[in-house]
C-alpha cells in the first residue's frame, strides 16, 4: 500500500509573500504543493496564473501541481509546464477532448491529472486511465477553501480505487476539499492516497509541520 502524500493548497497563503510561504511549506515536510488556478468562469473565483507559479518555483524544494479550475485548459498547458508544474490537473467537466488533453500534458513532460467534481460519476475517467497519472476526487464544490467535506463522495473514491486496481495502473488517487485530521481517515479508508489540505493546515495551532505529521498519522 502506498504511503499517504500530504499536499497543501496555497489558497490560504499570504500572496504578498508567496516565496516565503512556499519555503515554510517545504520546511514543514510536505510532499508537493498544489496551486489552485481559478479563472472566474469554471468556478466563481479567480486566483493566479502561470507567472505567479513561475515566480514561486525557485523557492520550493518540492514539486508543484497545478489544479486547473478553468475552461479551455488546453490553450495554456505549455505555460504551466514552463512555470515548473510537474503535474497538471484538468477537470473532466471542462474538457471536450479529455483524452487528447491528458496526452498533451504528458507530451509537455508533466504528469497528467484529471479532477471530477462531487456530482460527476467515476465512469468519466474509465476510458482515459491509460493517459492518467492522477485522479482527483473533489470533496467540495470547487472555488473556495474552508468548505465542509462532502462524505457522500467516499463511495465514488472507493469505486475509483477499484477501477485503478482492475486496470493494474500506477495512478495516484487524490482528494481535495475539507480535509482535516477528522475527515482524512474516511477518505483514506475509501482508497485515497494523496490528500490536499488548505484551511485546516494553515489554521493548525501547533504550526504546519505538526499539521503535516498529524495528517500523515490520521491517514495511515
Ligand atoms: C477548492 C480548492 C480547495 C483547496 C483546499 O476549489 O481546491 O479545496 O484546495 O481547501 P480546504 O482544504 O480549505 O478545503
Amino acid at each position: 500500500v502506498r504511503q499517504p502524500l500530504i499536499v497543501p493548497s496555497v489558497l490560504p497563503a499570504d500572496f504578498a509573500r508567496i516565496g516565503k510561504e512556499v519555503r515554510e511549506l517545504c520546511e514543514a515536510g510536505v510532499d508537493r504543493i498544489q496551486w489552485d488556478v481559478m479563472d472566474g468562469v469554471f468556478v466563481p473565483n479567480l486566483t493566479f496564473g502561470p507567472d505567479v507559479i513561475a515566480a514561486a518555483r525557485p523557492h520550493s524544494s518540492v514539486g508543484f501541481e497545478a489544479h486547473l479550475m478553468v475552461v479551455n485548459p488546453d490553450e495554456l498547458l505549455p505555460r504551466y509546464a514552463d512555470a515548473g508544474c510537474d503535474l497538471i490537473i484538468v477537470h473532466a467537466e471542462a474538457c471536450t477532448h479529455l483524452h487528447r488533453t491528458l496526452h498533451r500534458i504528458r507530451e509537455l513532460g508533466a504528469r497528467s491529472g484529471v479532477a471530477v467534481n462531487p456530482h460527476t460519476g467515476p465512469e468519466v475517467v474509465q476510458h482515459v486511465l491509460e493517459e492518467t497519472d492522477l485522479i482527483l476526487a473533489m470533496t467540495v464544490n470547487p472555488g473556495f477553501g474552508g468548505q465542509a467535506y462532502i462524505a457522500a463522495v467516499e463511495p465514488k473514491i472507493a469505486r475509483l480505487r477499484r477501477m485503478i486496481e482492475e486496470a493494474g495502473l500506477d495512478i495516484e488517487l487524490e482528494v481535495d476539499g475539507g480535509i482535516t485530521e477528522h475527515t482524512i481517515h474516511g477518505a483514506a479508508a475509501a482508497g485515497a492516497d494523496v490528500f490536499i489540505s488548505g484551511s485546516w493546515m494553515y489554521a493548525y495551532p501547533e504550526g504546519k509541520a505538526a499539521a503535516v505529521a498529524r495528517l500523515r498519522a490520521a491517514a495511515a
